[in-house]
């Protein structure tokens, strides 16, 4: 029987990654500028993820501030699933897979409605209440009158060449002006003044979407941001699902247990009451501001750029707010994992749709989608490009600059065995497949932004109706029975 165990707030995770000696404390002063990052990097990039850390003093220009930071969290297989409060990531996506073989889905739309259908059937529904933990303390931003603001949190500025202090792990509400569906993405925030932050929702995003609609009815766009609370609504924010799944009945799926949500005070939008954070404000149509430089997850600098200005009308907290941070980078960071949470959890939906796939991989090395792993059972010719065209049409799977398709005995998990059968079974002009289409805002590689190319190639055997007479050789390997003589004698 699988242990599970929701979260019922950021602290509570803490609790139990401490338990578990996942947490290290500490209690000294460290500045939020640059020195957090430096120790918070030096913990992913050493075995496994490191640990996650509690900074008790976090210092903002040389003041200690009210609240405590957490970051590298989610930065391990262990504390992953920890924040999905199961013992593997795989125990999510089975129960996934489940639910999608429960009435064969004809198509994508099909599986999708399927997912929506198997969320309300674990009644995963969230539920509206009146008191909120994220309301015990409220601070209104009319007329400057307060003595809070953005300035009082421990933002992190990363790295020296950072434009300023970013809010690196939001989640950001809205809702389409036309339907009132409610979208949960994750957009880092860089803060221009006391009350004034950037909002940096790139153009294929539902964020952007959204905002797009208000701009065309000249309405201003209520947004609220959440930081903390249970981790689960964390990779909610960050998952790939289709525009149009409610990311909060998808936590609610996961932790088996409804989001708590509460109205919020200065806008028309409903956030989790158990955040440690609620910031809430108004993005304006028209209005923009440069954003950046920031140091990104592909791990070089994304130049400045114009982006939305999110004005603030009230922060939330809890009385003891925990400040949630991560860092980007040159990988493996904190994000290789939660990438590859959302890969383990979302792969049921690929196989759905293209039954041929065993596994795919994402390594740390492609900073998500530049590089993907796909191993198949191979059936017909020119399969494998199949597989390549279906993914780059599926969401942000369209990102995906480098695909390698091998065979289903070659372990995507494993690089390097990828990279044998890459550089074995391919002959570079015959195999591969370059093709036009977006590419993700932040990558700087294409002479224009957000439009590339993307190539994949096809490292599977060869069939003679690809057109290859030679007869495809075996693969070097020792005979069972003497691999077995050879456990017992090595025993
Ligand atoms: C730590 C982290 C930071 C991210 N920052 C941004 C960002 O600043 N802008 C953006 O568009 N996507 C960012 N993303 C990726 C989005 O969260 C992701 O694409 C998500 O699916 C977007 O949600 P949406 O499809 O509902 O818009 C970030 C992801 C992570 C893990």
């Amino acid at each position: 029987m699988a242990c599970f165990m929701s979260h019922s707030s950021l602290s509570h995770f803490l609790k139990k990654l401490e338990e578990a000696g996942e947490l290290r404390r500490i209690k000294s002063p460290v500045a939020t500028e640059l020195q957090i990052t430096e120790l918070a990097d030096r913990e992913m990039k050493s075995p496994g993820g490191g640990k996650a850390l509690l900074f008790e003093q976090p210092t903002v220009d040389g003041t200690v501030s009210k609240f405590p930071l957490a970051i590298n969290t989610m930065g391990s297989r262990c504390r992953m699933a920890m924040a999905l409060g199961r013992e593997s990531v795989d125990d999510l996506a089975k129960q996934l897979e489940f639910l999608m073989k429960a009435k064969p889905p004809q198509s994508f739309r099909d599986g999708v409605t399927l997912l929506r259908q198997g969320i309300d059937l674990l009644h995963a529904r969230p539920r509206m209440v009146k008191d909120a933990p994220c309301h015990e303390v409220i601070h209104y931003f009319d007329n400057n009158k307060n003595n809070f603001s953005l300035h009082d949190l421990p933002i992190l500025k990363c790295w020296p060449q950072d434009g300023g202090r970013f809010i690196t792990l939001p989640t950001v509400y809205t809702k389409d002006p036309d339907t009132g569906v409610r979208n949960v993405g994750m957009y880092r925030m860089q803060v221009y003044d006391s009350a004034t932050t950037g909002m940096h929702w790139q153009i294929h995003k539902v964020g952007a979407r959204h905002g797009k609609r208000y701009y065309e009815r000249g309405e201003p766009m209520p947004v609220a941001v959440a930081l903390g609370g249970d981790p689960v609504l964390t990779l909610a924010a960050t998952a790939p699902l289709p525009d149009g799944i409610d990311e909060i009945l998808f936590a609610g799926f996961a932790r088996k247990r409804s989001v708590d949500l509460v109205k919020c005070l200065t806008v028309p939008l409903e956030v989790p009451a158990e955040s440690d954070f609620i910031i809430e404000g108004f993005v304006h149509p028209g209005e923009t501001r440069p954003e950046g430089p920031f140091g990104d997850h592909t791990g070089f600098y994304t130049p400045v750029d114009h982006y939305p200005v999110f004005h603030v009308t009230a922060i939330t907290h809890r009385r003891e707010a925990i400040y949630p941070a991560t860092i980007v980078g040159v990988p493996p960071m904190e994000d290789f994992y939660i990438g590859e949470a959302s890969v383990r959890i979302f792969l049921p939906i690929f196989k759905m749709n293209f039954p041929e796939i065993v596994d795919m991989a994402l390594p740390a090395e492609g900073v998500f989608h530049n590089l993907v792993f796909v191993s198949i059972r191979k059936q017909y010719p020119w399969q494998a490009f199949k597989i390549m065209h279906g993914l780059w049409g599926m969401g942000q799977m369209m990102f995906s600059k480098y695909i390698i398709i091998v065979d289903e005995d070659c372990d995507v998990q494993n690089t390097s065995e990828v990279l044998f059968r890459l550089c074995a079974n391919t002959d570079p002009q015959r195999d591969s497949t370059i093709t036009k289409n977006p590419s993700d805002s932040l990558d700087h590689a294409p002479t224009l932004a957000n439009m590339g190319s993307h190539m994949g190639f096809d490292a599977t055997r060869k069939l003679p109706g690809e057109g290859y007479t030679r007869g495809w050789p075996d693969l070097v390997k020792m005979d069972p029975a003497i691999k077995q003589w050879a456990d017992q004698f090595v025993r």
